[in-house]
């Protein structure tokens, strides 16, 4: 299994949690300067990927310092993508913006160094949708925690794109995300955690880990109507692929 979306900073009890998670790979993603360095540091780990960015809620005055940061170590060994990084107005609507002039620079980066993104988009789909579009945008794409309309994924297909699956798709109540789920091609869905956050049912209220992607795995399986062996087979080639994960290095 590959869970493709945490935040390892976010841990007092690291080494449990990456000795839970065995021989499987996580991706863990920086949001500002602070826990970008953290990834260069913990992708040390013979399982451990990581993607550095400056995120949409971390958007502050140091951004250009910040932007150089991520430039001089996009090319370090393991780091894997630029994320996460994107548009929320969920919280505020005065920065759009900066919001959008910062999330353009580090797509633009993305498309001069040839690197993945991993991207955040709350309340701003369509403006993260017309924002790639405008960019011609050609490198991989995935969009994490996944949370806008059928009609809007089915957009988002002209690029080379995939959708970040997590915890909210074992939520009772969520009825969209299990519907994209079962209209959308296996190839084109990988597991994520968002650990800490996001946890899945059972364990909704603790701490969400990696290993919970084997749960968000077993609802997959069972909206599809298929094995959850097959599930994790194929989304584990799917997140190889997209992340362009170098088998010799694990
Ligand atoms: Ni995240």
């Amino acid at each position: 299994m590959i869970d493709t979306h945490c935040h390892l900073d976010e841990y007092d009890n690291l080494d449990e949690i990456i000795n839970h998670m065995k021989d499987n790979v996580m991706i863990t993603s920086g949001v500002d300067m602070k826990t970008n360095k953290f990834v260069l540091e913990v992708v040390k780990h013979p399982t451990i990927y990581g993607t550095i960015g400056l995120h949409p809620e971390n958007v502050n005055d140091n951004y250009e310092e910040e932007l150089r940061f991520i430039e001089e170590h996009i090319n370090d060994e393991k780091i894997v993508g630029i994320g996460e990084i994107g548009l929320d107005y969920h919280y505020t609507k005065e920065n759009i913006e900066l919001q959008k002039e910062i999330f353009k620079r580090q797509l633009i980066l993305a498309q001069k160094c040839h690197k993945m993104v991993v991207i955040h988009s709350r309340d701003s789909i369509l403006d993260t949708y017309t924002i790639l579009k405008e960019l011609k945008f050609k490198e991989k794409v995935v969009l994490h925690c996944y949370s806008s309309s059928l009609e809007m994924a089915k957009r988002f297909l002209e690029f080379p794109i995939m959708f970040g699956i997590g915890g909210v798709l074992t939520f009772k109540n969520e009825k969209k995300l299990k519907e994209i789920v079962k209209v959308l091609p296996l190839e084109y869905l990988l597991l994520e955690t968002d650990s800490p956050y996001l946890t899945p049912e059972p364990f909704r209220g603790k701490k969400n880990e990696p290993y919970n992607i084997y749960y968000v795995a077993c609802k997959i399986a069972e909206i599809k109507g298929i094995k959850v062996e097959e599930v994790l087979k194929i989304t584990t080639e799917n997140a190889k692929r997209q992340f362009d994960l170098k088998p010799n290095l694990w």
